[in-house]
């Protein structure tokens, strides 16, 4: 029942495979190397963030079933982590049942979470919780009716993508072609087809992370969940968040029944970004993360374990502690630019603060959109720590050389 973790490039070592090494892998990959895990780490290009932290990296198309069951045999993980959903998830269910390694948080969850169809079949059909209505079409004659049967605004989202790409909101029928000539190159494969959803009039959204992880004593998988996180997108991208977000106790009670649902069905131990949307006491399941959630960089801030700790704790079977320590906002920095070779200044002021603290994610490349950094920023107020958040990130400032 307890877990034993040996010696890193040693023959004991306790091995993890990172699939996908973003910002989020690099701090679950710094958590791991704490507790003396030895880390390697995946990406499809050079020098990923997490890569730079992990005693190992390799670079390869991790949707490629070969390329990706080829690494596995020469790493030999004890667990393989999927940080991101364009891998060749069939590789893990095999991985899984032939009992090569264990797939955090289970082969199901990250197959399912990958399609949009999966997930909300799961969540709406088989669990029976309350979601957007929905259809799923896949030529332009099929959308043009689910937008009919729909209405109008709503949302279209390719079934494989994440991070808002080939998203929008059709606001009548007039838009209607080229949203789906949209969602057809914003997607991760050619796979046309896209889920349309009925927009949710929510008076605001949440995250709710929801950690499965092991009793110390009965080694039985427990369910607890962090204080629900708000958060403001901008064309299907974070670019702020606090802890907590107030809600009334009966929209906090529904939030945590359909993530202790949805995570129960997935299985596993580690920690799940539960998206919902709310409405006075009435909530709706969005989508859910079988991983640390963008989001969740806040809990850096506000908690005593950071949302990637608990997830290294889970998924090595140990306890946690869901607890939050302080209010606090995060606030995203983006490269502004199309470059590489990228500097950072501004830092002195956005520091000297002593609520601040930054986190740059070292990444070898920038674009306009792309996610570089993140303020945060502690306060007694989520409205004070959202201004704080803001003014760092906005004091940090980026150079091409
Ligand atoms: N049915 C809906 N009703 C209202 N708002 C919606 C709906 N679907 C999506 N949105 C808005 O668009 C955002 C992005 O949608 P969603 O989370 O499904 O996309 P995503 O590409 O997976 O984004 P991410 O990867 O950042 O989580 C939501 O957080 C919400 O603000
Ligand atoms: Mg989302």
């Amino acid at each position: 029942m307890s877990v034993t973790i040996g010696t890193p490039l040693q023959a004991s070592a306790f091995k993890v495979l990172l699939l996908g090494s973003g910002e989020l892998g690099k701090e679950v990959v710094i958590s791991l190397q704490r507790l003396g895990v030895e880390v390697h780490a995946a990406d499809r290009y050079d020098h990923a963030p997490a890569m730079q932290v992990a005693h190992y990296s390799y670079t390869l198309n991790m949707a490629d079933a070969e390329e990706l069951k080829q690494l596995i045999q020469q790493v030999k993980p004890n667990l393989i982590i999927p940080e991101i959903e364009a891998i060749a998830t069939q590789v893990l269910v095999e991985i899984e049942e032939q009992n090569i390694a264990t797939v955090i948080p289970s082969a199901k969850a990250v197959n399912l979470t990958m399609n949009r169809e999966g997930i909300r079949r799961l969540a709406a059909e088989e669990l029976g919780l309350p979601t957007s209505a929905y259809r799923f079409a896949d030529s332009l004659e099929s959308f043009r009716a689910a937008c009919d049967d729909i209405g109008y605004p709503n949302f279209i989202k390719p079934v494989m993508s994440s991070s808002g790409k080939g998203q929008s909101r059709v606001k009548s029928f007039d838009e209607v072609d080229a949203a789906w000539e949209y969602a057809q190159t914003g997607g991760r494969v050619n796979q046309g087809k896209v889920i349309v959803e009925s927009q949710i009039d929510f008076d605001f959204e949440i995250t709710l992370l929801t950690v499965r992880a092991k009793n110390a004593e009965t080694g039985e998988i427990e369910t607890q969940y962090c204080d629900p996180i708000g958060h403001r997108q901008d064309a299907g991208d974070y670019v702020e968040s606090w802890q907590p977000q107030a809600m009334t106790p009966a929209a906090l009670e529904e939030s945590k029944r359909i993530a202790h649902k949805v995570t129960a069905a997935l299985g596993g131990c580690g920690i799940f970004g539960v998206e919902l949307f709310v409405k006075g006491d009435k909530v709706w399941f969005s989508e859910v993360s079988p991983r640390p959630h963008d989001t969740g960089l806040v809990t850096l801030a506000s908690q005593f374990q950071s949302e990637f700790e608990l997830h290294a704790r889970a998924i090595l079977g140990l306890p946690v502690n869901t607890i939050r320590h302080s209010v606090a906002a995060s606030a995203v920095i983006y490269a502004g630019v199309d470059d590489t070779n990228l500097s950072f200044s501004g830092l002195n002021l956005a520091l000297s603060n002593p609520d601040t603290d930054l986190r740059l994610f070292g990444k070898p490349e920038g674009f306009k959109r792309r996610r570089m950094g993140v303020a945060t920023a502690r306060a007694e107020t989520t409205d004070q720590a959202r201004e704080l958040a803001l003014e760092t990130a906005s004091q940090v400032s980026v150079q091409q050389n």
